[in-house]
C-alpha cells in the first residue's frame, strides 16, 4: 500500500533529523501540498496557539513521483494539487523551532485521489492542525460575490427587479398594506417563528385578472427587499421546461442554502397545482416539505385565476397566510393617474375625457391604448396625440377585447383536476368569488 511506503519513508526522515523525540504518524490533508496553499501561506504566517510558520522545503521521496494537477483561478491557469514530499518548519515563543515530516501521493493508478501523511511531534498536534486549516481555506473555491437574484427555470432576462415603487399605480393602501407586510414579517415575523420553533416562511398570494400589474408589483417587492439586503429567489414557468415541481424544489433549496432573508417569487402558482405536482406544492404550503431558513422566507405567489386556486388552497388556513386582490381601475383618479403615466409627454389635458372608459379596465390596456394611440399618430406624420388619436386606439382595443381576442389574457392552458382542465369564465366585474370573506 502506498501509505504504508510513505510512513516508512517519513518515520526515517523523521528519525535523522529528530533523532530521539516523540512523534505521532497521522493521516494529513492534501490540500498541504496544494500549490495554490503554498503559494498563499507564505513564511511568518502566525497560527493560532502563537506559532509561526517559517517555510517548507521540498525532499526527494523515493516513492513519490510529484506531480501537479491545474486548473484556473480568476482567469489564470495555475498549478493546483500536487503530489510531493516537504518538510514544513514552524517556531513557538519561548520554544525551540520544529518540523513535521508530509509525504503526499496518488493511492494507486487507479484512482486519483491524493492520500497524506505526517509525522509531527506528539505535543504540536494543535499547531498542525492550525496549519492544515489555513491550507484547506486557501485551496477552497473562493466565494463568488453574492448573487441578488437567483433565476430557476430562465435566464436574467426573464425578470427584471428594477421597477419603482411609485410606477406601480394601484391604491395606496394595497400598496402598504402589501410591503409592510414584508417589512413586519423580516423585522419582527421571523424572530416570533423561531420563538415558537417554527420555520420562518410566510405565503402571500396576489391575485387578479391578467395585466393589472402582479408581475410589476412582483419586481418592485424584488427590488425593495434587495435594497434592504435580502436574496430573491424567483422561479420562472415560461421557459422550454414549463412549471414543474422539479423548479419549486430547486428553488426551495436555494431558499435554504441562502444564509440570508429570501423573497421567493413563484409567479402563475395555480400552473403547478396540476396533476401530481398538486399534491407535493400543498405539502410546500402546509410545511410539510417548505423551505427551513432560519433568516426568514416571503412566498409572494401570483395568479391570474384566482377561481381555479383550489379552495382547499384558499380556504383552508395556513396554506396561504394572505391573500391582495389586485384589482382593475377602480376610479377615475386611478385611471388619470395611469393615462398621465403612459402618455408622459404626449399628455393633452383634453385626453382626460376617456377617463371613464378605463374604469374596470387593467393597467395593461391603458398602456396598450397609450402605445396604439402614439403609433396612430405616427402612422398620420403626426407628432401630436391628439384625443381623437386616443380615442380610436381605445375603440379598436376594446373591440379586440369583445371579439374575443383578449391580448390581456395569456392562452396558457389551465385547470385543476376537478374541471377538467377547461376553466371557468372569470368574468372581469366580479372575478373573486371570495373576495369579501379573504381579503
Ligand atoms: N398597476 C399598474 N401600474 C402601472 N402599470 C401597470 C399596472 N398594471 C399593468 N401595468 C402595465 O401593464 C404591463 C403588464 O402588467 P403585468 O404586471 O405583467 O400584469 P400581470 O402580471 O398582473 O398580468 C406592465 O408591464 C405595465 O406596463
Ligand atoms: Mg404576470
Amino acid at each position: 500500500m502506498q501509505y504504508e511506503r510513505l510512513v516508512e519513508w517519513a518515520k526515517g526522515v523523521w528519525e535523522e533529523r529528530w533523532p530521539n523525540r516523540k512523534y505521532v504518524t497521522i493521516w494529513a490533508s492534501a490540500e498541504c501540498s496544494n500549490m495554490i496553499a503554498q503559494n498563499q501561506i507564505r513564511a511568518g504566517r502566525k497560527l493560532r496557539g502563537k506559532a509561526r510558520y517559517d517555510g517548507l522545503q521540498s525532499l526527494d521521496c523515493p516513492v513519490i513521483v510529484p506531480i501537479s494537477d491545474y486548473g484556473t483561478r480568476g482567469k489564470k491557469m495555475v498549478l493546483t494539487a500536487t503530489a510531493g514530499a516537504y518538510v514544513f518548519k514552524f517556531s513557538q515563543e519561548n520554544e525551540d523551532p520544529f518540523e513535521i515530516i508530509y509525504a503526499s501521493s496518488y493511492f494507486d493508478d487507479d484512482v486519483q485521489d491524493l492520500t497524506a501523511v505526517a509525522i509531527v511531534p506528539v505535543d504540536k498536534l494543535e499547531t498542525w492542525a492550525a496549519f492544515e486549516f489555513a491550507c484547506a481555506r486557501a485551496v477552497r473555491p473562493r466565494i463568488r460575490r453574492r448573487r441578488d437574484v437567483y433565476i430557476i427555470g430562465g435566464t436574467d432576462a426573464f425578470f427584471d427587479p428594477t421597477v419603482d415603487w411609485d410606477d406601480v399605480i394601484l391604491p395606496d393602501e394595497l400598496k402598504n398594506d402589501l410591503s409592510d407586510d414584508m417589512e413586519a414579517f423580516f423585522t419582527k415575523g421571523v424572530d416570533i417563528y423561531r420563538q415558537l420553533k417554527l420555520a420562518p416562511f410566510r405565503k402571500l398570494l396576489l391575485a387578479g385578472v391578467p395585466g393589472t400589474g402582479k408581475t410589476m408589483l412582483c419586481a418592485a417587492m424584488a427590488k425593495l427587499a434587495i435594497s434592504h439586503g435580502r436574496i430573491v429567489v424567483y422561479v420562472s414557468g415560461s421557459d422550454r421546461d414549463g412549471a414543474s415541481f422539479e423548479k419549486i424544489q430547486r428553488a426551495l433549496q436555494a431558499v435554504t442554502a441562502a444564509r440570508y432573508p429570501v423573497l421567493l417569487i413563484v409567479e402563475e402558482i395555480d400552473a403547478y397545482l396540476q396533476g401530481d405536482d398538486k399534491a407535493r406544492v400543498l405539502n410546500v404550503l402546509d410545511g410539510v416539505e417548505s423551505p427551513n431558513n432560519p433568516e426568514g422566507a416571503l412566498l409572494l405567489a401570483t395568479t391570474n385565476y384566482p377561481e381555479v386556486i383550489d379552495e382547499r388552497i384558499a380556504k383552508r388556513p395556513g396554506r396561504l397566510d394572505r391573500i391582495f386582490v389586485i384589482p382593475t381601475i377602480q376610479d377615475d383618479q386611478h385611471a388619470e393617474q395611469m393615462l398621465r403615466h403612459y402618455m408622459a409627454d404626449q399628455w393633452q389635458e383634453d385626453h382626460i375625457t376617456v377617463v371613464p372608459q378605463l374604469i374596470d379596465q387593467p393597467g395593461a390596456f391603458v398602456r396598450e391604448a397609450a402605445l396604439h394611440a402614439r403609433m396612430l399618430a405616427a402612422h398620420e406624420h403626426r407628432t401630436e396625440v391628439t384625443l381623437e388619436f386616443l380615442q380610436q386606439s381605445i375603440d379598436s382595443l376594446v373591440r379586440q377585447l369583445r371579439a374575443g381576442n383578449d391580448f390581456l389574457r395569456d392562452r396558457r392552458p389551465i385547470g385543476l383536476s376537478n374541471n377538467g382542465g377547461k376553466s371557468k369564465k372569470v368574468s372581469r366585474q366580479n372575478p373573486f368569488g371570495f373576495r369579501d370573506e379573504l381579503v
